[in-house]
């Protein structure tokens, strides 16, 4: 487990813990500008995070969603989670590293898939994985759908 990561998340859990406390759900406007809402790299060089619903953050139960853009080369460490986890990726190219739960035997050589604009996966509950951009011009965007957040690594 990457340490920046494991700041990362933590440092997501303390913003939104801290904004959890004037922020109740029913006092999220139903109709936001993505625009306006605030994003953070929280100290990851090339990571863009927006906490689009967030459940401590904005008092969402059953989902949390997030748009996340990585610069060229720059992609999540390696982890893990036991919830079910979709993408959309909205903008750029990428690869997606995966170490299915069913390959235990081969902890070393996950499976890679190419990801693109308007292409949608998923991560298996509890899969090890990975997810860069591998282009080396374009950004790469996409949406998180989490679910039973908060996210437990
Ligand atoms: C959304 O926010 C951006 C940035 O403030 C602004 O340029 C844009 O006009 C807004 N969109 C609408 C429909 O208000
Ligand atoms: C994504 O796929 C849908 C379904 O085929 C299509 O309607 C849409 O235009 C596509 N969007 C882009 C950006 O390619």
């Amino acid at each position: 487990m990457d340490y920046l990561w494991i700041s990362f998340l933590i440092a997501l859990l303390i913003s939104a813990t801290v904004e959890a406390s004037h922020c109740a759900a029913n006092e999220v406007p139903i109709v936001r500008n993505i625009s306006e809402i605030g994003q953070d790299s929280y100290g990851r060089h090339g990571l863009s995070h927006i906490t689009i619903a967030g459940s401590v953050m904005h008092g969402f139960k059953e989902v949390e969603v997030w748009l996340q853009t990585f610069a060229p080369g720059v992609g999540t460490p390696i982890h893990r989670h036991s919830c079910e986890e979709i993408f959309v990726v909205l903008k750029g190219s990428g690869t997606l590293y995966l170490a299915s739960n069913s390959h235990k035997n081969y902890p070393g050589s996950p499976q890679e898939f190419p990801i693109f604009a308007n292409s949608t996966f998923h991560v298996p509950v509890n899969d090890a994985h990975q997810v860069r951009n591998t282009d080396e011009q374009e950004d790469l965007q996409f949406l998180v759908i989490i679910s039973r957040p908060p996210v437990k690594v």
